[in-house]
């Protein structure tokens, strides 16, 4: 008996020992509810990044995909902070140029990382004429308004909320411009949705709609080092640009109106070729940049859609970006403005070619040159563009 009830006792501890491990251990959900190993390992997260000088709170939103890709971007400006990726062995480096604060973006941002908005480049002497009407924007780049005005979308706060789907994980921004907004009319509700996905893309999608008639040309303006921010300059990484022509300027760079082939000229990039290579060039235009900063028409097949503009590649890194867009323009701005007085990340100094910009757009002047294709938005349409930035590396 006595040997019987010590059996029972142990049986029945070995039975609670049992229960409690089973209790303990949550029952794993059945294989077809389990995430992926890749999706398990993306993520978002959302922190404090300070706040604008009239007080309102930004917020920084750190996207990173299964592959250990991460981007930064916060809710001033849409401003990408920073943008890691892979180089050919596998080392994570930041791309972009710009500030480890926000700080640096509120005192002096020559537009790093932002979304660029209501009208992206240039519109000559800051007018045009809608329906009969003329409107009058602030002049804010010599005698031309560019990049939206003086207060555009790269410098107010968006709202954003953050997603993780089958897109990836990523962040939708919302901006309501008010009617008259930097002398634009019309209100217009913009949404830019920024999606990171695993195969090492980052997609923008820029939706729109208004009230009245309005130009809008909404873009993305970070600036590139593929060999890492702070590495010096750009002239040594190779460009390939998917366009047999661009649109030529004057000296205060507003399209004549002319699309010009590029063939024989410092323009061509039809094959990919080293961005230094002709920049020095004697050729009016370059002088006009001084450099590249020019919209160039983009090859495109019938039928819109996302379609190859750009490849950009850092031969010493082995890091490729690149561009699918449904837009008709590139503006490829060689960072000739950067002049060493600009102090950014990790105290990099930014001389002259120190990032380049690859803008996706509608050709600048488009409200003043009727025949360019249309940025009108009207009242009941939605304007829709998108473009993806797609990395990986080239071994040689
Ligand atoms: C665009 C313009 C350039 C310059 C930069 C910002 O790319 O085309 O001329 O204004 O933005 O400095």
């Amino acid at each position: 008996m006595r040997q019987g009830s010590q059996n029972f006792r142990l049986l029945w501890s070995a039975t609670l020992v049992a229960l409690a491990a089973c209790t303990a251990q949550p029952t794993p959900p059945p294989p077809a509810a389990a995430p992926t190993k890749e999706a398990s390992k993306a993520s978002v997260r959302k922190e404090p990044f300070g706040a604008t000088k009239e007080g309102t709170a930004v917020e920084l939103y750190t996207l990173t995909n299964a592959s250990g890709m991460e981007v930064r971007a916060m809710t001033y400006g849409g401003i990408i902070v920073s943008l890691r990726v892979p180089d050919k062995t596998g080392a994570l480096g930041d791309v972009v140029l710009g500030y480890d604060s926000l700080d640096g973006y509120l005192k002096a941002s020559p537009y790093f990382g932002a979304i660029i908005g209501r009208y992206g480049n240039r519109i000559a002497r800051g007018r045009f004429k809608l329906d009969g009407k003329e409107y009058k924007l602030a002049a804010n780049n010599g005698p031309n308004a560019l990049h939206g005005g003086v207060k555009g979308f790269d410098k107010v706060v968006w709202k954003a909320e953050s997603f993780q789907d089958g897109r990836g994980v990523g962040i939708v921004f919302t901006y309501t411009s008010a009617d008259g907004e930097e002398g634009y009319p019309g209100k217009l509700d913009a949404k830019v949705t920024y999606a990171l996905a695993d195969d090492n893309s980052l997609g923008f999608e820029y939706q729109a709609a208004t009230d009245k008639p309005t130009p809008v040309n909404l873009t993305q303006h970070s600036y590139f080092n593929l060999a890492g921010d702070g590495s010096g300059d750009i002239l040594a990484q190779e460009l390939m640009m998917k366009a047999s022509r661009f649109t030529p300027v004057d000296k205060t760079l507003i399209p004549t109106g002319e699309l010009k082939s590029v063939e024989a000229t410092p323009f061509d990039f039809r094959t990919a070729t080293a961005i230094g290579a002709r920049i020095e060039a004697k050729d009016q235009q370059i002088e006009f940049g001084p450099g590249y900063d020019h919209n160039w028409v983009l090859d495109r097949e019938e039928g819109g859609g996302l379609q190859l503009a750009a490849r950009l590649h850092d031969p010493a890194s082995g890091r490729v970006m690149e561009i699918k867009t449904t837009e008709p323009g590139l503006q490829f701005y060689s960072g000739n403005f950067l002049d060493g007085t600009i102090t950014g990340k990790g105290g990099h100094v930014y001389k002259r070619h120190a990032g380049l910009c690859l803008e996706t757009q509608h050709y600048p002047d488009s409200p003043n040159k009727p025949a360019f294709p249309s940025t009108v938005l009207n009242p009941g349409e939605e304007y829709h563009s998108h473009t993806v930035y797609t990395f990986s590396v080239q071994k040689p």
